[in-house]
């Protein structure tokens, strides 16, 4: 049995007042649609296939590394009518599942149970449905006095009965292909909103003799669609307990685990890792064992190899951090930075696109960019790599166990040769020779006779 998925994502999202697509929205990493893509691409599906409308190209053009048929639908005349769209391409043999685009958080495990319904009974239809507290905008699920499904009623057509029925349709469906295109053509928009209902399939099912079946999700949450930013907000924090579930149950301490942001992929885990309150991960993270994240901490893209102790309130993007090093408080690494072993990177340092061998230390107050530094080498606080000179950068070469002393400036291209010292306050524009102290500053005098003027001179 072969399986095509059908996400239906041609809703406006007016509600959400902005000039992105709805489904372009994000929870944690992924735009919500691309949430139902990676779902269903779970699934093992031959085809995918997309039902656009509003903001089409800008959907397309986002999420264009999938994977993706996509079928316009050019005017929004209901759910039924976007299935309506995809009719000739699908398959008389497959079973179709159709998912929507705005409900980010279905459960593989649902997904399964639902397909698995259609693999036991091929002929039949599975409905997902939803127990709800208040079902108020949800079709309602009629069903005879023993409990068989006879049709779905929307919100809107229910009569004062119905509406008291509190088992939702949660709008995700699966069954037969040669069945869905029979009934898709057979809908009609007679009914108080004018549209294509999808759910009417359900009502020409019962009428064929053919039986509709039904799983009950195991929490709302996992159908709930997005229609504002309230419920972005609320699915979001759903999303982030999940995730940080999952990496406690992995073995990863989260201090506090509803005041951790996961908006990440995480490539690698190692064992007793902790986060702190505030930390926000994104893109792509490796963690190496015993890592420990501080409060306050942002980091974008980075590997991070085992040991090492990132402190309070640092950002880090595109950086790759070998084994013992530890960084901040306070600490920026920017993209292509690659610290070795045991290298320390203290409060209020700035390091982009800069190789800094084992054992060297940069510990306060100093921008090092498009440098490689040796091992073992100390760079003085308010030391300034000086790359730039309004069009093009240029590198600095410090070679192992240089010293550099405090507040100078290397103005690049320049090179420092191994165990060379700069003496504090020196700004150094040509190669700096090994093993020797070399200073650029003018001579300290002292001025005879002068006196500062006092308030008490001035008055007088
Ligand atoms: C639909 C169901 C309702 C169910 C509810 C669950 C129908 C008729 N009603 O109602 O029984 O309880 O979902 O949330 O199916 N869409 C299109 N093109 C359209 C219309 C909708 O692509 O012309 C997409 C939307 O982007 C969305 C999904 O279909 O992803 C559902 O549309 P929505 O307008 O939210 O349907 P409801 O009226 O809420
Ligand atoms: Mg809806």
């Amino acid at each position: 049995m072969s399986l095509e998925v059908i996400i239906l994502a041609a809703g406006q999202g007016s509600r959400m007042y902005s000039s992105l697509p709805k489904v372009l929205h994000r929870i944690g990493p992924w735009p919500l649609l691309e949430h139902v893509v990676k779902l269903a691409e779970s699934l093992q599906p031959t085809r995918t296939t997309v039902v656009y409308g509003h903001g089409g190209d800008q959907v397309r053009t986002q999420l264009a590394h999938l994977n993706l048929d996509w079928i316009e639908q050019k005017e929004r005349l209901g759910t039924g009518h976007a299935v309506q769209q995809a009719s000739d391409v699908i398959g008389s043999d497959a079973t179709v599942l159709i998912l929507y685009g705005d409900v980010p958080l279905l459960s593989r495990q649902t997904a399964v149970s639902l397909l698995d319904l259609v693999k036991a009974h091929p002929s039949g239809l599975a409905v997902l449905t939803v127990m709800l507290e208040d079902p108020s905008g949800y079709g309602r699920i009629v069903r005879n006095p023993d409990g068989q499904v006879l049709r779905i009623v929307e919100d809107r057509d229910c009569s004062p009965t119905e509406l008291t029925i509190c088992e939702g349709n949660s709008g995700i469906l699966a069954l037969n292909g040669a069945r869905l295109k029979n009934w898709l053509s057979r809908l009609e928009n007679r009914n108080a909103q004018g549209e294509f209902y999808l759910t009417d399939i359900i009502g020409f099912a019962v009428d064929d003799g053919v039986p509709v079946r039904t799983v009950c999700a195991e929490s709302v949450d996992e159908v709930l669609g997005v229609n504002n930013r309230l419920q972005l907000a609320h699915l979001e924090r759903v999303y982030q307990s999940q995730r940080a579930r999952d990496l406690m149950l992995q073995g990863v301490t989260l201090r506090d685990p509803a005041r951790v942001d996961l908006r990440c992929e995480l490539k690698s885990v190692g064992r007793d890792v902790e986060l702190d309150v505030n930390v926000v991960l994104e893109g792509s993270i490796q963690l190496g064992d015993r890592v420990r994240i501080g409060p306050n901490v942002w980091v974008r893209d980075c590997e991070i190899g085992e040991d090492v102790e990132i402190l309070a309130g640092s950002v880090l993007e595109g950086a790759r951090i070998e084994a013992g090093c530890r960084i901040g408080p306070m600490a920026r690494l920017r993209p292509g930075t690659h610290l070795k072993q045991s290298v320390h990177v203290g409060n209020f340092v700035e390091i982009k696109n800069s190789q800094i061998a084992s054992g060297s230390k940069v510990n306060h107050l100093s921008y090092v960019g498009d440098a490689e530094v040796g091992s073992s080498v100390n760079i003085g606080a308010g030391t300034i790599t000086c790359n730039y000179d309004g069009v093009n950068k240029y590198k600095t070469i410090i070679g192992d166990g240089a010293f550099i002393g405090s507040c100078s400036q290397l103005v690049a291209p320049v090179r420092i040769g191994q165990g060379a010292t700069v003496g504090a306050g020196s700004t150094i524009t040509r190669d700096v020779p090994e093993n020797q102290l070399t200073l650029s500053r003018s001579k300290q005098v002292t001025v005879e006779g002068w006196r500062r003027p006092s308030k008490s001179t001035q008055e007088a």
